[in-house]
């Protein structure tokens, strides 16, 4: 008997728990269809904002032993070009698309989600509120609840359809921002982005970053993504997508059991493109372990004593 791995993230429904992360899954047509999507529940768009970005310069990427650390910078081709270039894609993909979406000033984060809402086919906006407030003193809008706030609402009155908010595990308070999340209007968290982290370049005795900072993400910071998913389930009713350092089936599981509906995975698409088929085949056992009948059965199953 197969077992069913539905899942869903309110009242999105998805094959399975699998969601390749912002920044991870090529545009390419063979990536939107076919085989390459199996064990896929949905799909993320990379970052996207008003004006094209051309990202940082120099060094982007950097492997630790546990991990990635990245300094893409949002490089993206804009709105109007991925609503001219991508309209296809995405309304013939056979899995849900999340669109990712840049936090700028409230007026253009308003104006890209406008023109995404007249491009057919995107199940929801994934608003990330990791980036710098240009307007505020340069701090990530998702470090305090207030800005937080400020910036579901800007959102809110632009789009319509499912919003769900990508905090950062920057703050102090991720629960405290996960509320005020809630408290404005978002469908669902996806729980969390990178963590900063940086590298020295011991060849030269330099930081390897042009900014220094960047963002770790893989295997390292699991555990880190796992604690705040278990704290945000519990201060929200809102439905929760864990992300961070999920690399297989028992990564999954966890954060399921922790009260995660979904998982987004992005490092581990590194090391193996399939790496959403893998993550499916582990999961059935998991499903048998704890005497559930179905994987959606899983979410916050750790939670109930
Ligand atoms: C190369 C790269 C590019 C990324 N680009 C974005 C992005 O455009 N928007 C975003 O919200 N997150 C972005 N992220 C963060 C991932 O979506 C994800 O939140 C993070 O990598 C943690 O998941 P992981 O440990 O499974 O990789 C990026 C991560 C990487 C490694």
């Amino acid at each position: 008997m197969t077992t069913n791995l539905t899942v869903r993230v309110g009242d999105l429904e998805l094959r399975s728990p699998v969601i390749p992360a912002s920044g991870v899954w090529p545009y390419a047509e063979d990536f939107w269809g076919g085989e390459k999507l199996e064990g896929i529940g949905a799909l993320c768009t990379k970052a996207i904002s008003l004006e094209p970005r051309a990202g940082n310069g120099g060094v982007r990427i950097w492997e630790t032993p546990s991990g990635v650390l990245n300094s893409i910078g949002l490089q993206n081709c804009g709105v109007r070009e991925f609503a001219a270039c991508y309209a296809e894609l995405v309304k013939n993909c056979p899995v849900p698309v999340i669109a990712n979406v840049v936090m700028e000033r409230p007026a253009e984060t308003r104006e890209t989600l406008r023109i995404l809402s007249e491009v057919e086919g995107i199940a929801a906006a994934e608003l990330n509120i990791s980036c710098p407030n240009a307007d505020g003193d340069g701090m990530a809008w998702g470090v305090c609840c207030e800005q937080a706030a400020v910036a579901v609402r800007a959102a809110r009155e632009a789009w319509n359809g499912r919003l769900w908010v990508k905090l950062t595990p920057q703050s102090a308070d991720i629960a405290a921002v996960a509320r005020a999340v809630e408290a404005e209007g978002a469908d669902a968290i996806v729980c969390a982005n990178t963590w900063l982290g940086m590298a020295m370049d011991m060849t030269v005795g330099k930081p390897a970053f042009g900014r220094v900072v960047a963002g770790l993400s893989g295997p390292a910071v699991f555990p880190l993504a796992l604690r705040a998913v278990w704290q945000v389930c519990g201060a929200v009713k809102i439905p929760v997508v864990g992300c961070g350092g999920v690399s297989n089936a028992s990564d999954c599981a966890a954060m399921l059991l922790a009260g995660a509906s979904a998982v987004e995975v992005g490092s581990a698409f590194f090391a193996d493109v399939k790496a959403g088929a893998s993550i499916c085949e582990g999961l059935p056992e998991f499903v048998k372990r704890y005497g559930a009948s179905e994987l959606l059965e899983l979410t916050g199953r750790a939670r109930i004593s």
